[in-house]
């Protein structure tokens, strides 16, 4: 299959796929969405022999400056919700590949490009790359899945910070955060990418495409928790317990329960 901004080289089985657009810093516009979702979803799948995918962006400036800036002067609200959703099924389906995807980061990772990485099972930067999801800096929010799997990989107090200040961070940050899993000198990197992908494909395959299902599945929510909190806290509310525990609070003594 032809692509115009991928390069797709095959390497033992391991499919180093480079973001080849380096004149606007691999920025992920239409087509490059495209292919990357045809090439997830149709082309790597129907590959044989197939170890995994690294995935890295063209020259040492970028991994990936987000997602295309130059064509959101057409966005209103509805084409806007439309390129969200397009951009996350892409990125769901990099997350659900049944073969382990590294991020390569070589340079920055903003907004879209964050989001990318973040969607790859593993993250590799070298030392100049750069984190960050400035999306509020054009007064719109993250769109491909930013809000959430920040949290997933650094948790709600820093990831907040990140998200509503725009605040880009180096590498050497990235790694003591948990968001990349090493950081090398750029000559490093793709040797390290290729090892562990190595070591993968001496496993089960089953087993390894399994391990990625039940990952992802920890983070499916299928139930909103704080709703559920606010259905259980009324009923506990409405027991005989409460009552009792309320008033033996007030009175100074040890509550009864009857647990009813
Ligand atoms: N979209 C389109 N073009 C981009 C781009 C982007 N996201 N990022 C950089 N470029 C282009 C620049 O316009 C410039 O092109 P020209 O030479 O034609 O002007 C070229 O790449 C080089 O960029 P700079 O001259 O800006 O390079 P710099 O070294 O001065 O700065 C940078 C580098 C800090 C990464 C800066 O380019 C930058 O801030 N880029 C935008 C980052 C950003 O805001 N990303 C989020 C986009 S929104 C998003 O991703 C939404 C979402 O979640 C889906």
């Amino acid at each position: 299959m032809a692509y115009e901004n991928l390069l797709i080289n095959d390497e033992d089985g391991i499919l180093v796929v480079t973001i080849n657009r380096e004149k606007a810093l691999n920025a992920l516009n239409t087509q490059t969405m495209l292919e990357l979702g045809r090439f997830f979803t149709e082309d790597a799948l129907q590959r044989e022999n197939v170890k995994g995918v690294i995935l890295t962006g063209a020259g040492e400036k970028a991994f990936v400056a987000g997602a295309d800036i130059k064509e959101f002067l057409g966005l209103d609200a509805t084409k806007g919700q439309e390129m969200a959703q397009r951009g996350q099924d892409v990125f769901f389906a990099i997350e659900r590949f049944p073969k382990p995807v590294i991020a390569l980061v070589n340079g920055f990772a903003l907004g879209g490009g964050c989001e990318l990485s973040m969607a790859c099972h593993m993250r590799i930067a070298t030392e100049n790359a750069r984190f960050g999801q400035p999306e509020v800096n054009l007064g719109i929010i993250p769109g491909y899945g930013g809000t959430q799997r920040l949290i997933q990989y650094i948790g709600k107090s820093k990831a907040i910070e990140l998200l509503l200040t725009g605040d880009m961070i180096k590498a050497d940050e990235a790694l003591r955060l948990g968001l990349v899993n090493y950081v090398l000198p750029a000559e490093e990197a793709m040797g390290k990418a290729k090892e562990l992908i190595g070591k993968t494909a001496t496993k089960g395959p089953i087993a390894i495409a399994k391990v990625i299902e039940s990952v992802n599945a920890y983070f499916q929510h299928d139930e909103d928790g704080f709703a559920r909190e606010v259905s259980e806290f009324g009923y506990t509310t409405g027991t005989e317990d409460f009552k009792e525990g309320a008033q033996a609070f007030i009175e100074k003594r040890p509550a009864d329960f009857k647990g009813e």
